[in-house]
């Protein structure tokens, strides 16, 4: 595996593959979730790319940024592990030659302030510039990303398709522990108090989406989840039923839906959903 930092490096290794590659972004603290991605890319192209930074255009001031888990060594051995041909590693420079915040922005109007982007104003627009910066940089044919992170993977389709880039954009299911929680590299800020408790969310999120396909009234399902989460000491942001394709709120007629939640649990904030039809 031939690790880079700077975006001469990074195009001139590029330039040795052909069409055939895929890229996997991440922020590191690598996990298994991230090694399925992997796995996804390097059983369906001949090259395979990978990132690791830590964007600071998708945190808030309030955020987590400072505190957010950094294991270069670790990630490395998981990138080699995994395949990965290229591992890029930026410098902040390669990725915003000028500085963060005179780098062009990327903003995808509407769902960018919906759902998570409602409570962490600003997230997504720091998402789609990086990811397009990224993307101009590694000219990938496919790019990867966890379901878990729903409306990130749905916003960068949308992107994609929005300025025709001849990228496929794939959703790759999201890994869970034995309980149910899904894997996050926020996990780890997790007490085991609040570990115990963490995997309510994808119960009730499961427990909804059933109750949903018995004919029972989307809103008030909502509800319920919301106020089961309080009772049980979460914070949430929202609960939401939407459509999958592009997370607006579903009509009568609308079969293929999930259910996608936000709730603080101590200092971490988790986010999970569920797919389901009706
Ligand atoms: O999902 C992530 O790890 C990040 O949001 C991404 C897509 C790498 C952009 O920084």
């Amino acid at each position: 595996m031939k690790i880079v930092t700077s975006a001469v490096e990074l195009q001139a290794a590029r330039r040795a593959f052909d069409a055939d590659t895929g890229f996997v972004p991440t922020m590191g603290g690598l996990h298994r979730g991230h090694e399925a991605l992997m796995a996804h890319a390097r059983s369906r192209h001949r090259h395979l790319i990978a990132s690791v930074y830590v964007n600071p255009l998708q945190f808030g001031p309030h955020e987590d940024f400072a505190a957010y888990p950094r294991t270069p060594r670790t990630d490395e051995a998981v990138l080699e592990a995994a395949g990965v041909d290229l591992a890029f590693f930026p410098t902040q420079e390669a990725i915003y030659p000028a500085g963060p915040a005179r780098q062009t922005e990327v903003r995808v109007p509407g769902l960018s302030d919906d759902l998570c982007g409602a409570y962490r104003p600003g997230h997504f627009y720091g998402v789609t510039t990086v990811v397009a910066r990224l993307f101009g940089l590694v000219q990938p044919a496919a790019a990867y990303f966890g379901k878990k992170d729903y409306q990130q993977w749905r916003l960068i389709e949308r992107m994609v398709r929005d300025l025709a880039w001849p990228i496929a954009v794939v959703g790759v299911d999201t890994v869970r522990e034995a309980d149910g929680l899904a894997l996050s590299t926020r996990n780890r800020y997790l007490d085991p108090e609040e570990r115990a408790r963490a995997p309510l969310l994808a119960q009730l999120l499961r427990t909804a989406s059933v109750a949903i396909q018995a004919g029972d009234a989307i809103a008030a399902v909502e509800r319920t989840v919301f106020r089961q989460l309080q009772d049980n000491g979460f914070v949430p942001d929202y609960v939401s039923v939407r459509r999958q394709h592009d997370l607006a709120p579903p009509g009568d007629d609308d079969e293929a839906l999930v259910i996608l939640a936000a709730a603080r649990l101590g200092t971490a904030r988790l986010i999970d959903n569920r797919e389901f039809r009706r």
